[in-house]
């Protein structure tokens, strides 16, 4: 769907209507009164801030006031008590004596803190925490709001421990307040936040990966037409990630890779590269950091799906050590695992990660993979495979 702009239209969420529901029956309690609070989580690009965006158009229809600082992207440099001021203080001068308060406050409290370069060194948070608490209350006296604090893993520890301290008198009522964060990282002031508001009974939404089919739905969206059986196997292979689609779809226009079949659909033409693609990917998954990713580019070589003794051998690294890391690599949702068995969550992502290692590298680990499955004893022909790939790979440079 495209507007005359040529602007994609994403105002209509694709296979989301339960996700939406729940926040709508959370909205409509704020509206009656009722405080609550939801923490909307998930991986990168699964599409937290779509939703938190439906929230808001939903909020400005009903003529409910929405406060948000936007995504983390938006909001610049972080500083203490960033992510609220953002949020909460209006961004003409202060109109009320407890904004008045907490701006001369905030502006003394960064002084110190970037005089003293260590917040323990400064006056004491306290006042403003129960400053911006009070804000709040204040905010929902004068009829429902809603509340959007996006990208928790990201913002100031200041705002987290506000966050915290807030969580002790619960829900605040006829707010909504709705947080968005990432399954990792996860630092400790978020996961005390966390725990804290977790106690007092925020609402967790889990965003899961978009369906098959809401996945190649997404994708003729995008493209404006049905996808034929190439382009809708690529589809899936971004595992139900908006993002991925996004990116898949974006490169194969770029690279002008998109034609039409016989049958009226859309295909991806044969033999071409699309441009940037396992750039953007790796740059996504980035945030996982570089110990993952180094682990993941390893396990790319052993296929979609592989066995952890098998990627522990070819790493040449102990099982433990593995697991330490993959543990961390399934909480961000890049690999499931099913006893020993792991399997990447999106075969683009795997590609990319294939696609980043050098020549060298891989024809090592081919080599390497080979040896170890042989002796694991899987078939001649999986053995055999990896030897030939290492050997195409014999004449590349590094
Ligand atoms: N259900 C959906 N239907 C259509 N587009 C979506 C959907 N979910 C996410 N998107 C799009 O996918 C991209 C990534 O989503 P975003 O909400 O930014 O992810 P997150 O905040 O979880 O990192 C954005 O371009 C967004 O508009
Ligand atoms: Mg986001």
């Amino acid at each position: 769907m495209r507007a005359e702009d040529g602007a994609v239209d994403d105002s209509v969420l694709v296979g989301r209507s339960v996700e939406v529901e729940v926040l709508e029956t959370r909205l409509a309690a704020a509206v009656a009164g009722v405080g609550t609070v939801v923490l909307i989580e998930g991986e990168a690009g699964i599409g937290k801030s779509a939703l938190v965006r439906e929230v808001a158009a939903s909020a400005g229809r009903r003529g409910v006031h929405v406060f948000a600082a936007g995504t983390a992207t938006d909001r610049g440099p972080v500083q203490p008590f960033a992510l609220l001021v953002r949020t909460l203080l209006s961004l003409g001068p202060p109109a009320t004596a407890v904004e008045r308060e907490l701006a001369g406050l905030i502006g003394k409290y960064r002084e110190d803190w970037a005089r003293w370069s260590s917040p323990d060194q400064t006056l004491d948070r306290t006042q403003i925490e129960e400053l911006l608490a009070e804000l709040l209350h204040e905010r929902a006296a004068n009829g429902p709001s809603v509340v959007l604090l996006e990208d928790l893993h990201l913002v100031d520890d200041a705002s987290l421990r506000v966050l915290e301290r807030l969580a002790a008198g619960g829900a605040i009522p006829s707010t909504m307040l709705v947080a968005t964060t990432r399954t990792v990282p996860r630092r400790p002031e978020l996961v005390t936040a966390v725990a804290a508001w977790t106690r007092a009974g925020a609402a967790p939404l889990e965003v899961p990966a978009l369906t098959p089919p809401a996945a190649v739905e997404l994708g003729e969206r995008l493209l404006g037409s049905r996808a034929g059986p190439v382009l809708r196997a690529r589809l899936s292979a971004a595992g139900g990630n908006p993002q991925f689609i996004v990116d898949l779809v974006t490169a194969a226009q770029e690279s002008d890779a998109v034609v039409a079949d016989a049958d009226g659909a859309v295909e991806l033409a044969g033999g071409v590269v699309l441009r940037d693609l396992n750039q953007r990917l790796s740059a996504r998954v980035a945030y996982v950091g570089h110990e993952a990713l180094a682990l993941l580019s390893i396990a790319a070589v052993l296929g979609s799906s592989f066995m952890d003794a098998d990627l522990a051998a070819v790493a040449e690294m102990p099982e433990d050590e593995i697991w330490r890391v993959l543990r961390h690599c399934s909480a961000a949702g890049l690999v499931q695992a099913r006893g020993g068995r792991l399997t990447f969550r999106h075969d683009l992502v795997r590609d990319a990660l294939y696609a980043g290692l050098t020549p060298a590298v891989r024809r090592d680990l081919h080599r390497r993979a080979s040896r170890v499955l042989f002796e694991a004893g899987a078939p001649a022909a999986v053995v055999q495979e990896h030897l030939a790939r290492a050997d195409d790979l014999h004449g590349e440079t590094c």
